[in-house]
């Protein structure tokens, strides 16, 4: 029974250590910020982060975690960096059908966290892995940087 510290509280979950997060954090905890897309490390729409830094959550055996630190969707928004691409993506109305967004978020709040002006080669490079089948990649582009100017 992993105890994992989830958004800043610890929980005590009853699942085998080879269960991924995703599967933890949607049906177990019931944390369903955090999307299923393909299940195999490719889309990016289940990103969350892990001591800051942005993981595939499909793919990633909870026993694996030990001590760090998951931050989802539902938390980021409680950082200064998570805040201001919220409020930017807002702003840029980045969002379409919305099933990739989470994901979109928790890259860019992960990058922004790391590099505060981030270059077009540090945003290609950070968002490469997020997937948008509505193509809403110009707006991410545009309130990635807007965050960074906030
Ligand atoms: S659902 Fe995890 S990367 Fe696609
Ligand atoms: S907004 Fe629809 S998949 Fe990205």
């Amino acid at each position: 029974m992993p105890a994992l510290t989830i958004n800043g509280s610890i929980r005590d979950v009853a699942v085998p250590d080879d269960m991924p997060l995703l599967w933890v954090l949607r049906d177990v905890i019931g944390l369903t910020g955090t999307k299923f897309g393909c299940g195999i490390a490719q889309c990016g729409a289940c990103t969350v982060h892990l001591d800051g830094v942005p993981v595939r959550s499909c793919q990633l055996p909870i026993g694996t975690i030990g001590g760090r630190a998951v931050t989802t969707i539902e938390a980021i928004g409680d950082t200064t960096t998570g805040r201001k691409v919220q409020q930017a993506w807002l702003e840029a109305e980045v969002v379409q059908c919305g099933y990739c967004q989470s994901g979109q978020i928790m890259s860019a709040s992960a990058l922004l966290a790391a590099t505060p002006v981030p270059t077009d080669a540090d945003i290609d490079a950070a968002m490469a892995g997020n997937i948008c089948r509505c193509g809403t990649y110009v707006r991410i582009r545009e309130a990635i940087k807007n965050a960074a100017r906030a």
